[in-house]
């Protein structure tokens, strides 16, 4: 297609959506078939979407980022589109009409459709999921569930992150189970050598490892299910942080030959604040015991670990929101997109001679997330100029062996904002 075709296709999509709002462009229906509309009229596969920079616009305007500090820490936590933002709010005021009929009841009995949807999105039976609050909510249940005796070994890496690595010392210190650490290289570029680094520390005492699906420290990717694969030759299983890579990377979580994922919906599915998701393989969820105890903590039934009291039925609901802006973008798409962004602004400086990578270039090894520093700076130093002199948000990171300013740009970050970051490394380097 031409891209004056294009132009028009879009503009004829948007106005069929509801015209200028936003929020209509983003509607149920419309969201469900967008992907669908744009590759049965040969719009572009997703490869080539990434720098369709009509329909980025799109999509940032669906956001309600501030124009005056440009956010490059979505590594932390993500924005929600409009539409999701105004699911959320719709959900609360419905439950203030009176929250013991209205929540529990009326707003409530949506979690089932959201528990679906999120399986679909997953790969998974609805029967393997639970919704949580976060990811540490998730990995924790089955830390902490886990039947582990004294002795039994558990393998995992010291750029784990530092809420699952302190509930894995709490069990050190009150069960005696024994922590096996690796510490990996950053980058790495070799599925080989990541695998060695694991088996290396396997042991007929080791029972469980843990695997970051992607490193937050650095954008790290790791082999999850090569890594998996290894573990179940010598009958270990195997616990996945997915809180950077679900609806970030394109995959299935039953890709990872994994047991158990845990993930927040808060980062990259743009969902409410306080959402996460616990997947654990059928087989398992009998062995788990809660965090927060049902009836039966021994049923294979995943609702078991949903017995966690009131908490906001609104933010659960409003994923089902998410959901959709997410298929409306598509999981390839977006994947494309954020590694597309990355590249750009870490192609721009690597000839700077004081630029340091703690990130791979290459597209197995990171998408979004990307780590540098400026040689002669600390990480410290670096974020804050970027702060206070760009306005430029980002987070200086300081742990084990990353030692640089972590970048994340989001969907709605635009090129041209990239450029001007690209100026601003460019003046800080040059002193
Ligand atoms: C790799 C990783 N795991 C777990 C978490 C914890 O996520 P949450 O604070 O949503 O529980 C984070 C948060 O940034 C993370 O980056």
């Amino acid at each position: 297609m031409m891209k004056t075709d294009r132009r028009q296709f879009l503009a004829n999509s948007i106005a069929a959506a509801g015209a200028v709002a936003v929020g209509s462009f983003l509607n149920k229906t419309f969201g469900r078939d967008l992907p669908g509309s744009l590759i049965n009229n040969d719009f572009q596969p997703p490869v080539n979407m990434v720098t369709e920079e009509e329909f980025w616009y799109w999509i940032q305007q669906s956001f309600t980022a501030s124009p005056n500090v440009m956010n490059l820490n979505n590594g932390g936590v993500c924005p929600q589109p409009k539409v999701v933002q105004d699911a959320f709010e719709h959900y609360n005021r419905v439950s203030n009409e009176g929250p013991a009929y209205y929540m529990w009841q009326v707003v409530g009995e949506g979690r089932e459709a959201v528990r679906k949807d999120l399986a679909r999105l997953a790969g998974c039976s609805p029967e393997e999921i639970a919704i949580q609050r976060n990811t540490t909510e998730a990995l924790e249940t089955v830390i902490f569930g886990m039947n582990l005796k004294k002795g039994d070994e558990v393998v995992l890496t010291r750029q784990d992150y530092p809420n699952m690595i302190n509930a894995w010392k709490q069990r050190e210190k009150r069960d005696g189970i024994v922590l096996k650490w690796i510490n990996l290289p950053q980058p790495v570029e070799d599925d080989d050598l990541i695998v060695k680094a694991y088996e290396d520390a396997f042991t007929s005492r080791t029972k469980v490892i843990e695997i970051m699906h992607m490193i937050n420290w650095s954008g790290q990717i790791l082999p999850a299910r090569k890594i998996a694969r290894a573990a179940h030759k010598q009958g270990i299983d195997v616990l996945v942080d997915g809180a950077h890579t679900f609806a970030h990377l394109d995959f299935t979580i039953p890709d990872l030959e994994c047991e158990y994922f845990g993930t927040s919906l808060h980062k990259w599915l743009y969902a409410p604040f306080g959402t996460g998701m616990l997947y654990i393989k059928k087989d398992k969820i009998g062995e788990i015991w809660p965090l927060t105890a049902p009836g039966e903590p021994e049923s294979d039934d995943i609702r078991k670990f949903e017995a966690m009291g009131t908490r906001s039925f609104p933010a659960e609901l409003a994923i089902g929101k998410a959901i959709d802006f997410h298929h409306m973008i598509g999981s390839a798409r977006k994947e494309n997109r954020l590694n597309f962004l990355r590249n750009y602004w870490m192609e721009k400086i690597r000839d700077i001679p004081k630029i340091k990578f703690y990130t791979s270039f290459k597209p197995e090894y990171a998408c979004g997330l990307g780590n540098f520093a400026i040689e002669g700076m600390t990480p410290g130093e670096l974020q804050k100029i970027l702060f206070s002199k760009y306005k430029i948000f980002t987070v200086p990171i300081d742990w084990e062996n990353i030692y640089g300013v972590r970048i994340t740009p989001n969907v709605y970050t635009t090129p041209a904002d990239l450029d001007y970051f690209v100026e601003a490394v460019k003046e800080i380097a040059a002193g």
